[in-house]
């Protein structure tokens, strides 16, 4: 057992947000620590998406570091690329707590944070200062209190100030706990909104960056195809597949009645893994290969990843495991994929 397995009942005591707040106090303090290491990850697991070098397909998910203030402790860890946010344009405090809830024995999260964000101006200022060799990535969303007919202008206005400090962004129209979201990934909703998207992007001169769509795994077949569509027809760079589930079908009983009671919010960790993948697929099939697709959602040892890749997606993202398996998590991870690649080439 390394040392998180042997700490991790310890620090599953404390309730988890307690906890998410205790490990980013300890990561502020390990960032200001002149001699993190620089891992070098191995040329097989170079990866090039959406016009931009990748040194492993490994990123970090978005919804953790929504603030931007652990970027060079991700980097350490081995991560390639860090999606921060959701950043919204004005801050806000998110959903009252509990609104994080972990059951270890599935290796299951429940969250409904409701985008709790420091706003984008504070955000972008952080960004301003970032370790060199690591991809960071936007991801953005529309403040609670803005009306569904105004969300562009949300989407809009937290660009303006994220997107010269990023590599790409990532426009989040699949989060479960802000009401009304979710409706933006329907194909009338989502023509207009990455059409004015893009149409900021060219006047901000920021034509190649790379602009992304992250979508929810509880849409129909038809609706992914659909949105596959408008995607390429609009002409943005790419998809992310996928956010959390509000599927309580995916926990199997007796563990589900106990999801249950803790009321609402979106599904994230190993039993999201099959759901998402399925999508993933469909979104894959739908695409042809038109664009390149993130893959997100129960990826957590490096089987996962490897059958993810294979399946065709071009990266993939992790967040849950990384709260159940401890910092290690992605270095171990990278091994794998390399004995892995080993394998196949033998
Ligand atoms: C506590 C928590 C907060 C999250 N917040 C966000 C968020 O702000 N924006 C977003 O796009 N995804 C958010 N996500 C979703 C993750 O980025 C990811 O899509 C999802 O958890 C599936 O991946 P996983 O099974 O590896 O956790 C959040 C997930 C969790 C568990």
């Amino acid at each position: 057992m390394d040392l998180y397995g042997a700490l991790r009942p310890l620090i599953f005591r404390f309730d988890p947000e307690t906890a998410h707040n205790l490990a980013f106090w300890l990561g502020e303090r390990l960032c200001a620590w002149p001699r993190l290491p620089e891992p070098a990850h191995p040329a097989a697991l170079h990866r090039s998406a959406f016009g931009l070098d990748f040194p492993t397909p490994l990123g970090l998910a978005a919804g953790l570091d929504k603030g931007a203030t652990l970027l060079p402790l991700w980097k350490a860890l081995g991560f390639g690329h860090v999606e921060i946010g959701t950043v919204t344009p004005r801050p806000q405090p998110g959903n009252p707590r509990p609104r994080l809830f972990r059951f270890p024995q599935a290796g299951l999260i429940l969250n409904r944070m409701g985008f709790n964000s420091e706003g984008a101006e504070v955000v972008a200022r952080r960004l301003q200062s970032r370790p060199a060799g690591l991809i960071v990535g936007g991801n953005l969303g529309k403040n609670k209190e803005t009306p569904e007919g105004q969300a562009l202008e949300d989407y809009r206005a937290a660009y303006r100030l994220i997107a010269p400090v990023v590599d790409y962004v990532a426009l989040n129209v699949s989060s479960p706990n802000t009401p009304g979201l979710r409706n933006l990934q329907a194909p009338e909703a989502l023509k207009p909104l990455l059409a004015g998207m893009l149409d900021l992007r060219r006047e901000l001169g920021l034509e190649r960056q790379p602009l992304l769509l992250k979508l929810a795994p509880d849409l129909a077949p038809e609706d992914l195809d659909a949105i596959v569509e408008v995607a390429v027809a609009a002409g943005i760079s790419g998809l992310i597949a996928t956010n959390t589930t509000l599927d309580r079908g995916i926990v199997a009983e007796p563990l589900r009645a106990l999801v249950e009671t803790k009321g609402a919010g979106g599904l994230s960790g190993v039993p999201l893994k099959a759901k998402a993948r399925e999508v993933r697929r469909r979104l894959l099939h739908a695409l042809r290969g038109r664009l390149p697709l993130v893959a997100c959602g129960g990826l957590g040892t490096a089987e996962d990843v490897h059958d993810a890749l294979d399946d065709g997606a071009a990266l993939a993202q992790i967040y849950s495991a990384l709260i159940f398996q401890g910092p290690g998590l992605i270095r171990r991870m990278e091994q794998g994929l390399v004995a892995m690649a080993a394998r196949t080439r033998t």
